[in-house]
């Protein structure tokens, strides 16, 4: 007789099917709403090894997690980190991974990433022009990611899909062109709503703030849009040009919260199991997989995971006006 396997579910009834896995917190570029100029980076021992990740994401399938998502800081540049992909990518009960990259180095690793089994690629670009893509990035290439773009095209992903993080004096005057750029290399757009993650003193977050109706208004004038029904798996709502195949998304953490429909919860690269992306609550996989007798530490980790169901919050509550009542960065949450 077979049992049927313990599924996740928190205490507000919503299955947990999806984990955001990140592999390290470093990045080369310093995106001014993501992180300080000047960061301090976890020690090489605090994070978790490939084999310590593994097993993590074995537990997790195990547990009836479908989807699995890499994210970092930059995933691509932790070395060797294709391997790590296909041997993800091949645990049984997955059914899809997928990367969240800057894509400074996607030109080199996009037939690799294919090769290995990856389904989607999710893109950071929030700008077109190339001085401004330094200035928002502090360090990045503007060239080098639209090559990684086209590069990426060639080997028919799932999907290939961009974000942006919307800013009121850095990039909404780009929202047409944004949104063209993708629409007409059949690539989904979403512009996220910047939330309030760790200090950072590039700008003020509630001066910056666009929402996702005033985006809607500045695409208007090109783009004739209608509302999909389609449920993504994702928190962002999408809209259909008319004309094209692809579509434009909204992520509005603070004008469409999301959370009742949250499938999801986030490894950081130091092991810690985050419940939610808005609060702190998270349990410590790194110290039981490191202190554990190694016969026992996958039991135990699937345990912690299903006990930590109990502990998800119901929702984030962001306030822009007032001091972030988060302080880790979002390379240190994972994207
Ligand atoms: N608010 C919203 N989005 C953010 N990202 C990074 N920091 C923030 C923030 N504070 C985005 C990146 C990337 C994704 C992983 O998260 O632009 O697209
Ligand atoms: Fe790096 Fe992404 Fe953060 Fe930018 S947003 S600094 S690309 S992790």
């Amino acid at each position: 007789m077979t049992h049927s396997p313990t599924l996740l579910e928190d205490g507000f009834g919503r299955r947990v099917d999806y984990l955001r896995l990140s592999v390290t917190d470093r990045c080369d570029f310093r995106c001014t709403y993501c992180m300080a100029e000047d960061m301090t980076f976890l020690p090489r021992k605090d994070v978790l090894s490939f084999e310590e990740i593994q097993l993590v994401a074995e537990a997790f399938t195990s547990l009836g997690v479908k989807k699995i998502r890499i994210t970092g800081g930059e995933p691509l540049i932790r070395r060797d980190i294709v391997p790590l992909l296909s041997k993800i990518r091949k645990m049984p009960r997955l059914e899809e991974l997928s990367i969240t990259t800057n894509a400074s180095h996607l030109a080199q690793y996009a037939k690799e990433l294919k090769d290995a089994g990856v389904d989607r690629i999710n893109i950071s670009l929030d700008s077109l022009k190339a001085e401004r893509f330094k200035t928002l990035t502090r360090h990045g290439n503007l060239q080098h990611v639209l090559d990684g773009i086209e590069e990426a095209r060639k080997y028919n992903f799932k999907a290939l899909k961009l974000n942006s993080v919307a800013l009121k004096n850095f990039n909404f005057d780009e929202v047409r062109d944004l949104s063209r750029y993708a629409l007409e290399r059949d690539i989904d757009i979403s512009f996220i709503e910047e939330m309030p993650l760790g200090e950072i003193t590039s700008h003020a977050r509630n001066i910056e703030f666009v929402s996702s109706a005033e985006l809607r208004q500045a695409l208007a004038p090109e783009f004739q849009l209608s509302p999909c029904s389609d449920i993504t798996g994702g928190p962002s709502k999408y809209w259909q040009a008319e004309g094209y195949r692809s579509r434009i998304g909204f992520i509005s953490p603070h004008s469409e919260n999301f959370c009742a429909s949250c499938n999801r919860v986030r490894l950081t690269a130091s092991g810690r199991l985050l419940l939610c992306l808005g609060n702190e609550h998270s349990v410590d996989l790194r110290t039981l997989i490191r202190e554990s007798e190694p016969d026992q530490t996958l039991s135990l980790v699937k345990q912690a995971i299903v006990d930590a169901m109990t502990i998800k919050p119901e929702k984030h509550h962001f306030d822009l006006n007032e001091a972030p009542q988060v302080l880790r960065f979002m390379n240190a949450t994972g994207g």
